[in-house]
């Protein structure tokens, strides 16, 4: 949803994605971001990024204490990524839709993790999963100036 901030008119809803190691180990970041964009979402923000596990440890706090956490986070920083801000209206939940289930293999055919990802970890996109979430995750990876408006 679009919404009002008084004095500063109206802004897009925004979100976060990430193109995971293996969308980048596949040459697929352009495939992914064709289809964001053919679904009239806007690229705001766009950079490349070494994953840590420090940042890992924080972006998967909600996955810390699971059994596959540490493969989790050697998944995520086998090689880099590509962060995005993206912008549209209803960003978050189209994302999420064009992406799929989080398991790859339950995730229908034309989706993007239907499409290409391999399994429940190997599965091409990370995208924000609400509104909050996504300002709390577009916050972590870009400072103000690298969110533009056009
Ligand atoms: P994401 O955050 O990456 O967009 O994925 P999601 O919301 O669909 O799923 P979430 O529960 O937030 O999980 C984050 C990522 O952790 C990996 N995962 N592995 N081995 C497993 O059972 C398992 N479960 C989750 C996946 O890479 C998932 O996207
Ligand atoms: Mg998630």
């Amino acid at each position: 949803m679009d919404y009002q901030v008084p004095g500063l008119g109206v802004f897009m809803e925004k979100t976060f994605v990430m193109l995971k190691p293996d969308a980048i180990k596949k040459g697929l970041a352009g495939e992914v971001i064709s289809r964001l964009e053919k679904a009239h979402l806007k690229i705001v923000g766009m950079k490349m990024v070494q994953l840590t596990d420090e940042i890992c440890r924080e972006h998967y706090a909600h996955h810390v204490n699971k059994p596959f956490f540490q493969g989790l986070v050697k998944f995520m920083c086998s090689s880099p990524i590509i962060c995005m801000v993206i912008e549209g209206e209803n960003a978050v939940e189209k994302v999420r839709e064009l992406a799929g289930p989080t398991d790859s293999k339950k995730a229908s055919k034309g989706t993007i993790r239907g499409d290409f990802g391999t399994d429940v970890q190997a599965n091409i996109i990370h995208a924000s999963d609400s509104r909050e979430t996504a300002e709390v995750e577009i916050g972590r990876f870009f400072k103000k100036d690298e969110i533009f408006h056009y």
